[in-house]
């Protein structure tokens, strides 16, 4: 069976809201900051619909037993968001899932050869791998930081399937490599962008996502 990458755009009325936000220019950095935080957390939603473990009991309500299904605590769930940018998605993430680990990975791109490379590494030496894994990266464009960040987790253990990306936007280049590289991922983007300029910035993107988030 060959497995091939899955790329869901939710075609949630909020989303597509907070998407135009994020992408006008004329929106300042604290509503920017909004418009990620709510991405954060809708994009979160759909990713983990059928991804967080549940395991199902039998409660007392005040009037009688009944079935119920609860968020399964010993299935190890971790956020990782790739700093600076994907810092904007997190708040709304962690909403959603508060007992998650959080695990910075800090990636840089060299602004002429566009070539990744990791200045911080917070992950623990091993994970489990029954570890669930959120990654938070608003802008997927050369799939270069995705794949660094997936080699750095299955070095430690997690198995590919287990992770899911949340993203803004993500263009063709991105999903065309990730394809190659790490075919069994699940991604959730707001928006699916065709093109990429000399300096590696989606088109029509939203810009640089970390100096729009940070005010730089
Ligand atoms: N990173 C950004 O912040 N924006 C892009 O368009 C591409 C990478």
């Amino acid at each position: 069976m060959t497995v091939q990458l899955r790329v869901y755009v939710p075609p949630h009325p909020l989303i597509k809201h907070w998407l135009g936000v994020a992408r006008d220019a004329g929106t300042p950095p604290a509503l920017f900051r909004s418009a990620m935080t709510e991405l954060g957390r809708w994009l979160t939603y759909e990713a983990v619909r059928d991804w967080l473990p549940t395991t199902d009991t039998t409660i007392e309500t005040p009037l009688a037993s009944c079935p119920a299904t609860f968020i399964n605590p010993e299935v190890p769930v971790v956020v990782v968001p790739i700093l600076r940018a994907g810092l904007a998605l997190l708040d709304g993430a962690q909403a959603l899932l508060p007992l998650a680990s959080i695990y910075h990975l800090g990636i840089v791109r060299n602004e002429e050869t566009l070539e990744a490379s990791c200045y911080l590494n917070k992950l623990p030496e091993r994970l489990n791998p029954e570890t669930k894994v959120l990654i938070t990266d608003p802008m997927l464009a050369t799939g270069g930081t995705t794949t660094m960040a997936m080699d750095e987790l299955t070095s430690r253990g997690v198995d590919p399937a287990n992770v899911r990306i949340i993203a803004v936007v993500a263009a063709h280049a991105a999903l065309q490599k990730l394809s190659v590289t790490y075919p069994m991922l699940n991604i959730f983007t707001a928006g699916i962008d065709e093109t990429l300029n000399d300096q590696g910035y989606i088109v029509p993107g939203l810009g640089d996502a970390g100096d729009r988030t940070f005010g730089t």
